[in-house]
This record gives structure tokens, sequence and C-alpha cells, in this order.
């Protein structure tokens, strides 16, 4: 399939079918998100797995707001999106940037498999922390729900700003016309 068809009918579900997701899928994820490019090669980003039955889900599960939470305990796998804000080069300013573009390489993979992921800021960032004892340096950013979507298509209304709003050409105020 072509790869923008996989990307227009990706869309975040709020509900997952009752389907695990196998390993060798999860696995597959996440080994996209590792080939992702970064500032400098720092690879700032770690997911931190919670599998649906286990207590690190339900510690995880607790910390979300709970209009998320309402859906996303049907996710058959949670997972703690961190950035690295400092390593050993001292601080990283595109920690966030590049955990959201493995994430997005994740989200592409996931796609391309039937996987739809949904990612939340909404949740408890200083309560993630704690929970999983994270070290000061790993900033919690999202938690994502990995699984099947109960509806594989997305629903009416999904929009987006148009080309000419977010592209420019050679000058601010000259929208991008594609030519
Ligand atoms: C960083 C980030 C945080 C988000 N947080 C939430 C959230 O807390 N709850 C929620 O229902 N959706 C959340 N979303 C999903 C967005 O609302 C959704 O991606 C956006 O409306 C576009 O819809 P689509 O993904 O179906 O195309 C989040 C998405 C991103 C990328």
């Amino acid at each position: 399939m072509n790869l923008l068809d996989v990307l227009h009918r990706r869309y975040t579900p709020r509900g997952y079918a009752p389907r695990p997701l196998p390993p060798e899928v999860l696995s597959t994820l996440f080994e996209a998100a590792r080939w992702a490019p970064s500032s400098y090669n720092r690879q700032p980003w770690r997911f931190l797995v919670a599998r649906q039955g286990t207590e690190a889900y339900a510690k995880l599960l607790d910390t979300l707001a709970p209009a998320n939470r309402a859906w996303a305990q049907t996710a058959p796998v949670l997972v703690l999106g961190v950035a690295v804000t400092e390593d050993d080069r001292g601080p990283n300013r595109y920690a966030e940037h590049d955990l959201g573009m493995a994430s997005g390489f994740l989200t592409v993979q996931a796609a391309a498999l039937g996987v739809y992921p949904s990612f939340m800021a909404g949740f408890d960032k200083a309560r993630a922390a704690a929970a999983f004892a994270l070290p000061p340096q790993a900033r919690p950013m999202t938690v994502i729900a990995l699984g099947y979507p109960e509806d594989p298509n997305p629903p009416a209304g999904r929009s987006r700003l148009p080309l000419e709003a977010i592209v420019f050409d050679g000058a601010w105020d000259v929208p991008f016309g594609g030519e």
C-alpha cells in the first residue's frame, strides 16, 4: 500500500479490539522508533512498556486523566514515552523533538501493520515519574496506547489545516502552491 494511503487511514482510536498485540509486532514498532533520526544522534527516546494485566499497566493506567482512562484501559499495551533531557554531553534541548520523531516512526510502522497508537498528554507526569522511579533527566511526555482499533475506519470529520496554511514558499506571507 502507498505510504500516504497508510497515513491517511491512520487515526487516534479511543477504544481497542480485545485482541492481543503479538510480541513480534510490538518489537517491530520499537525497531522502527530506534531508526529515527535525532540531533547529534543522541537518541534521547525511551519507552517503558506496560502489558495489560500487569502491575506496571495498572500503575500507568492510574496516572491517566479519567477521560483518557475510560477508553485507554481497552488497549493491550500502554507505553510511557520518555525524553532524556540530559546525557553525558549535557542538556539536550531537542530531546522532546526527537522523542516525537521516534514516536512518529513508531506510528507509521504501526499503521502499516493495522496497529493504531493513541498518544496521550493527559496524564500525571509527576506521578508517572514517581511510580516508575525515573531518574531526574528522564521526562515523561506521553502515554501511548497500542492495539488494534475497535473500529478500523477513521471517524468522519477528521480535518487538517490546508497545505497553504502550514507551508510557505520563500517568504512567510507566500503560501506554498506546490509548483
Ligand atoms: C502529543 C499528543 C498528545 C495527545 N493527547 C491526547 C489525550 O490526552 N487524549 C486524547 O483523547 N487524545 C490525545 N491526542 C490525540 C489528538 O487529539 C489527535 O491526534 C488529533 O486530534 C488528531 O486526530 P487523529 O490522530 O485522529 O488524526 C494527543 C496526540 C498527541 C500527538
